[in-house]
């Protein structure tokens, strides 16, 4: 088991990656209630339904205010209050529910997070962002509050569906290319086991990428600068995801392509940087490049909350492992795209 420690202003969090990390749950003081994702709990019944369970449903369809609404009346009936312990067990639509819910509700009650997903493991339930949809339109309402504890409990990832934890490496593949170029060269020479799930590879990798999220957290919580590079590859793939029936890690793949691409264009990477890249999303099976209408994907980046004004912080490579945020004039951009597209 590999530990990790993320310390913040506003509290800070324990880190566990490992396997069988669940069965720990009865050492948990106070016996927990938890939040759990309908299908981790019907496929993993036995770990979890000794606990009182409030199911959250499936979909990102159902991140919304209702759900919140419908789990703080379940918490009514449990009569859970300021001494409990909430503990949100699912991918990362269940741990920002749960987070949100648990930093809300009676205005903060103690929780933590059993992440189910690779996705969720090395990205989302980590940093603190809680949060829901609102009309359709990602993570509007939420709040910056870190869970006590993050168990990666790598046992669980065996029922993920494929598809699933094969988007999660895209993440993975963000880590390296923003900030550690030997952790590239490592995802190139274990791209098999990672794909097998071999657990010493899980474990390397997702703790690898939980530490450098976590680095990147701790000296810049809420986002003013730093932590705007874990958006590298995101400001396109929004634009993909809003236009094509793709998961997250899939529209990421992509974009990470083109701003490789980008970089390269700017002179700031070579050409053999993008292909190493390109064919780390390729051996995950991920896809490099897809058709795309490039005033689409303009007029959807111009809607992206990250715009200011005329131009746009754009994630780019100086190097691999080098991440750095450039302003972009929006005209600029339209150009780039249609060479890029
Ligand atoms: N807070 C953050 O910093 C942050 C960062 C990135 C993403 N996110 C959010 O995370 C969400 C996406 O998270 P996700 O990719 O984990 O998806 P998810 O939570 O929606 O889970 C994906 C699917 O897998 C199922 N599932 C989860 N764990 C399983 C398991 N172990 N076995 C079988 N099935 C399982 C779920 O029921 C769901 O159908 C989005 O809402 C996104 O906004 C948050
Ligand atoms: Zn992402």
């Amino acid at each position: 088991m590999h530990q990790i420690k993320l310390t913040t202003p506003t509290g800070d969090t324990d880190i566990d990656v490992g396997e069988l990390l669940s069965v720990r749950l009865p050492g948990l003081d106070p016996s927990p209630i938890l939040l759990v994702d309908e299908n981790v709990l019907s496929r993993h019944n036995d770990l979890f339904s000794q606990y009182p369970c409030i199911e959250v449903p499936s979909g990102e369809g159902n991140k919304t205010l209702q759900t919140v609404e419908y789990i703080y009346r379940e918490l009514v009936k449990l009569e859970v209050d300021r001494s409990s312990l909430l503990v949100g067990v699912g991918g990362g639509l269940t741990t920002d529910v749960a987070g949100f819910v648990a930093s809300t509700y009676l205005r903060e009650v103690r929780f933590g997070f059993i992440s189910t997903t690779l996705l969720g493991q090395v990205d989302a339930s980590i940093g603190g962002k809680n949060g829901v949809n609102l009309d359709g339109y990602k993570n509007m309402i939420g709040t910056i509050r870190q869970p006590s504890f993050v168990w990666c409990d790598l046992s669980l990832l065996k029922s993920l569906a494929r598809k699933e934890y094969v988007s999660g490496i895209a993440e993975i593949i963000k880590y390296g290319a923003i900030r550690d170029v030997g952790f590239l060269q490592y995802l190139k020479d274990h791209m098999s086991g990672l794909l097998e799930l071999d657990i010493g590879v899980l474990e390397k990798v997702v703790t690898t990428s939980a530490t450098i999220k976590v680095d990147v957290v701790r000296k810049d919580e809420k986002e003013s600068d730093l932590r705007k590079i874990l958006n590298f590859g995101h400001t396109i793939g929004h634009a993909i995801e809003r236009e094509k029936k793709v998961l997250h890690g899939e529209a990421v793949a992509i974009g990470m392509v083109m701003a490789a691409k980008l970089s390269q264009t700017m002179d700031l990477i070579s050409g053999s940087d993008v292909d190493l890249i390109s064919d780390l999303v390729s051996a995950a099976g991920l896809p490099a490049h897809m058709e795309l209408d490039p005033a689409v994907i303009f007029q959807n980046i111009r809607k992206d909350k990250k715009k200011s004004g005329e131009s746009i912080h754009f994630i780019l490579l100086e190097g691999l492992g080098n991440a750095v945020v450039k302003s972009i004039p929006l005209s600029e951009l339209k150009k780039i795209l249609h060479d890029l597209c």
